[in-house]
């Protein structure tokens, strides 16, 4: 049910809402308010276009009181985008103390405002809150990398997870999950439009954020592999949704380094201007 309200003390009837909505769900009656068309109830895919546009704050929907939505008057500015963007790092050396639970669920509660496909939301942050259990995460991977090593097992392209299992047995040095003491495993419906891709932004705007709070992150593709493709029944002990794709894995955690400038990229990526 959509529940489309209408403050008639509020509506100027200027038909933003009406112009915004993607679905075309809205149209004018005949004093130029909006309703919903016909089909619109089963069009509508509650994107929330309608009540965010609204000049007046007079339109609510699916229940939401447009007053408790945050107010859009404070937007970081370029240069401050800039710096997160360019001054953002890949921790791979993190304190040994725990982020706040608090503090993890305000982050993931964010960043649940990311965009996914046919604004599905239906995306699962798997999460490793406790630095203890990370450890057990972590020496239950070496020595499942180990036993596939010594069976001759490793998957075709993953043999060098043999050296990660070394490394780890001889110094500790944990490769594939760089001592994170969290873990962040997104995934998604796999008959969703596009689960890998709503993952990844949603982790990249993760990172973004925990960034401007202080918290660093590194993306896993060693310990995507290692957990989908080396040792799924560890995999299966998170409860990760059965139906859901992986699609992509975060370590995260307080940093025990700190960047003092950007690194200088040499075109790395190339743009290339498109003419018709
Ligand atoms: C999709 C993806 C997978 C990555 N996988 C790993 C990984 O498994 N281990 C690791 O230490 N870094 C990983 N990285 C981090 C990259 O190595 C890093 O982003 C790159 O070297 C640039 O460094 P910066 O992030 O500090 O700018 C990955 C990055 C991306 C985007």
């Amino acid at each position: 049910m959509i529940q489309l309200k209408i403050d008639r003390e509020k509506c100027v009837a200027c038909g933003e809402c009406i112009a915004d909505c993607v679905k075309q769900a809205l149209e004018a009656d005949p004093d130029g308010y909006p309703v919903m068309t016909e089909d619109g109830e089963a069009a509508c895919f509650e994107c929330q276009h309608c009540m965010a546009v609204c000049p007046t704050g007079a339109l609510s929907v699916s229940g939401k009181n447009p007053e408790e939505s945050m107010p859009l008057d404070n937007w970081p500015d370029g240069g401050q985008m800039e710096q997160l963007i360019r001054g953002r790092r890949s921790v791979r050396r993190y304190k040994n103390e725990p982020v706040d639970p608090p503090l993890v669920a305000r982050m993931l509660d964010i960043v649940s405002s990311a965009p996914t496909a046919r604004n599905n939301m239906r995306l699962t942050y798997s999460v490793v809150e406790d630095p203890a259990v990370m450890n057990k995460v972590r020496a239950t991977a070496y020595r499942a990398v180990r036993k596939a090593a010594d069976s001759g097992a490793l998957p075709s392209g993953l043999e060098i997870f043999e050296s990660y299992a070394e490394r780890w047995e001889s110094s500790g040095a944990d490769t594939i999950f760089r001592g994170a003491p969290h873990l962040l495993i997104a995934s998604s419906p796999s008959g969703g439009a596009t689960p890998e891709a709503d993952c990844v932004i949603g982790l990249s705007y993760f990172e973004l954020l925990a960034q401007s709070m202080g918290i660093g992150t590194v993306w896993l593709g060693l310990g995507l592999w290692a957990l989908t493709r080396i040792c799924p029944e560890l995999l299966a002990r998170m409860n990760v949704p059965e139906d859901h794709t992986v699609g992509f894995v975060m370590g995260f955690g307080k940093p025990a380094v700190r960047y003092r400038r950007a690194v200088q990229r040499n075109g790395a990526v190339s743009v290339n201007r498109i003419f018709l």
